[in-house]
């Protein structure tokens, strides 16, 4: 057809009709994930400088046998894998470390490397990626934990009060609800397999959340990058104030 683009005679890494800067979108995910990566992987080994005050980073919650009578390592190595499969089995960071780090492919209409056979999530270890429903649910579980420490954050020693820690603990635990909530599989379960709502039982309610949830999945890319922000943020804080680097501002 005159006019539409040609296809290229082979698929080598890079290839590509595009015209524009395809390779930018890449960079945000290297920087963020990668940086992300190697912070919350050496925290989750340090084992220290994990509380302070009513304050409990939410790399290390629950906190499990901090006084290591039977675990010897940081207790964050006991929950790292809850967290850590939620997020890596969730669909769009799939698409953002497919590209980013396999480069399988780099972008749309960008050649992959040559002589890859596309498998699908069908072999080891990416069959795991099916897991995802199932580290949602297990992720609901952290978030109550998650919020019963933000409860715990306004305690001073018996005393209703807020600390910069506080609120810092507050904006992250709705930021990780709203991604949580945000999820494609949640959307599914609500009422995204159903073809016909009216037919089926508790149709009506059920299209009520899916609709709502819906608003919540289309902004799934952005609360999944903001929520990395936050609770990168949270620990960092509170590493900072546990360690005696900065004080904790008491507001109230
Ligand atoms: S799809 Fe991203 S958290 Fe479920």
């Amino acid at each position: 057809m005159a006019g539409s683009p040609t296809l290229l005679p082979e698929s080598r890494l890079g290839a590509t009709l595009r015209r524009d800067a395809w390779w930018v979108e890449l960079l945000p995910a290297i920087i963020l994930l990668g940086g992300f990566g190697l912070y919350a992987t050496l925290r989750a080994f340090e084992g220290a400088f994990f509380e302070w005050g009513p304050y409990l980073s939410p790399f290390y919650s629950p906190l499990i046998d901090p006084q290591h009578h039977w675990w010897k390592f940081s207790p964050a190595l006991l929950i790292l894998a809850g967290p850590l499969g939620f997020r890596a089995t969730c669909y769009y960071y799939r698409k953002a470390y497919y590209r980013a780090f396999f480069l399988d492919p780099p972008a749309c209409a960008v050649g992959e490397p040559a002589n890859r056979k596309y498998q699908g999530e069908t072999k080891f270890p990416f069959i795991i990626q099916n897991l995802h429903r199932y580290f949602f649910y297990l992720a609901l579980v952290f978030l109550a934990f998650l919020w019963y420490d933000v409860v715990l954050a306004y305690n001073f020693g018996g005393h209703f009060g807020i600390g910069v820690g506080t609120l810092v603990m507050t904006l992250n635990i709705i930021m990780l609800t709203l991604y949580t909530f945000s999820c494609h599989s949640l959307r599914h379960l609500a009422g995204g397999k159903l073809d016909c709502f009216s037919c089926a039982t508790l149709g009506m309610p059920r299209h009520g959340a899916w609709r709502a949830l819906t608003v919540l999945n289309e902004r799934h890319m952005a609360l999944a990058w903001t929520s990395l922000i936050t609770v990168g943020f949270t620990d960092f804080y509170i590493r900072m104030v546990a360690s005696g680097a900065i004080h904790d501002l008491r507001i109230m």
